[in-house]
C-alpha cells in the first residue's frame, strides 16, 4: 500500500471541489463558500494527517529537504526513472505549493466575509492571486504526473485511485 484511503479520499475531493469552485460555481455564491468551506476542512484534516497518518502520508517523511532535492536532481534523469515509495523531492515540493496556495486561497475568501476586513483590497487580491496560483500549480502537476508516468513506466493515476 502507497497511499492510504485518506489521501486517495482527499485528493479526489480535493481535485474536484478546487476545479469547481474555480472554474464553475459563480465567485462569491453561496455553493462556491460552502465549496471552499468545504476545502478548508478538508486542508485541515490533511494537515494533521501529515503528522499522525501512514507512513507516505507524512511530511516528516517526504520533506524535500536541500540535501534530498540536490541528490534528486543531480542524479537526473535517472532518478525521474527511479520508482519512489510516495512522494519524490520535487513532488514534495509540488504538494507544500499546492496545500500552501489553496490554505491561503480559502483563508483569505474566508476573510472577505468577516466585518474587519470589509471592502479591504489586499483580501479580495490575496483570494484572486491565491487562487491562480494554485490553478497554475495545480495545471504543472497533472502535466508532471502525465509526463512522469510516461518516463518511469509506473502508472501514478492507478496509484492515487487503488492506493497500491
Ligand atoms: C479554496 C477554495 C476557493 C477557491 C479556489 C476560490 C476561487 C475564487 C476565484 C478564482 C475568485 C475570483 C477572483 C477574482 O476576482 O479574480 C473568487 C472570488 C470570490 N470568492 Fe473564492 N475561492 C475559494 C474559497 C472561498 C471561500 C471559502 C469564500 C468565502 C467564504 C470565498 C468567497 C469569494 C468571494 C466573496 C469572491 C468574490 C470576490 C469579488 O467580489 O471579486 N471563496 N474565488
Ligand atoms: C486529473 C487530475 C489529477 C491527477 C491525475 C492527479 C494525480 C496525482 C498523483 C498521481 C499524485 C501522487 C503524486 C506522487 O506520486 O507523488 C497526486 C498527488 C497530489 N495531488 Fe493530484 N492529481 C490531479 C489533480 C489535482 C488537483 C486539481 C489538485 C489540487 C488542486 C491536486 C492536488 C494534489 C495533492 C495536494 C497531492 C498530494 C497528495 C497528498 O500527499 O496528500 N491534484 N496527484
Amino acid at each position: 500500500m502507497i497511499w492510504d484511503i485518506f489521501v486517495r479520499i482527499f485528493h479526489w475531493c480535493l481535485a474536484v471541489a478546487f476545479v469547481s469552485n474555480y472554474w464553475f460555481l459563480e465567485e462569491g455564491d453561496p455553493p462556491h463558500e460552502w465549496v471552499g468551506y468545504a476545502i478548508l476542512v478538508l486542508i485541515c484534516l490533511r494537515l494533521i494527517w501529515g503528522f499522525i497518518g501512514t507512513e507516505t502520508a507524512r511530511f516528516r517523511q517526504f520533506w524535500p529537504t536541500w540535501a534530498k532535492l540536490k541528490a534528486h536532481l543531480r542524479e537526473a534523469p535517472l532518478s525521474f526513472k527511479k520508482p519512489h515509495h510516495g512522494h519524490n523531492p520535487l513532488g514534495s515540493l509540488m504538494v507544500l505549493l499546492l496545500l500552501s496556495s489553496i490554505l491561503v486561497c480559502g483563508i483569505s475568501g474566508w476573510m472577505q466575509e468577516w466585518d474587519m476586513f470589509w471592502g479591504e483590497d489586499w483580501v479580495q487580491l490575496t483570494h484572486s492571486i491565491s487562487a491562480d496560483i494554485a490553478m497554475a500549480a495545480a495545471g504543472v502537476h497533472v502535466l508532471a504526473v502525465l509526463v512522469m508516468q510516461r518516463i518511469s513506466g509506473v502508472q501514478l493515476i492507478k496509484q492515487m485511485i487503488s492506493g497500491r
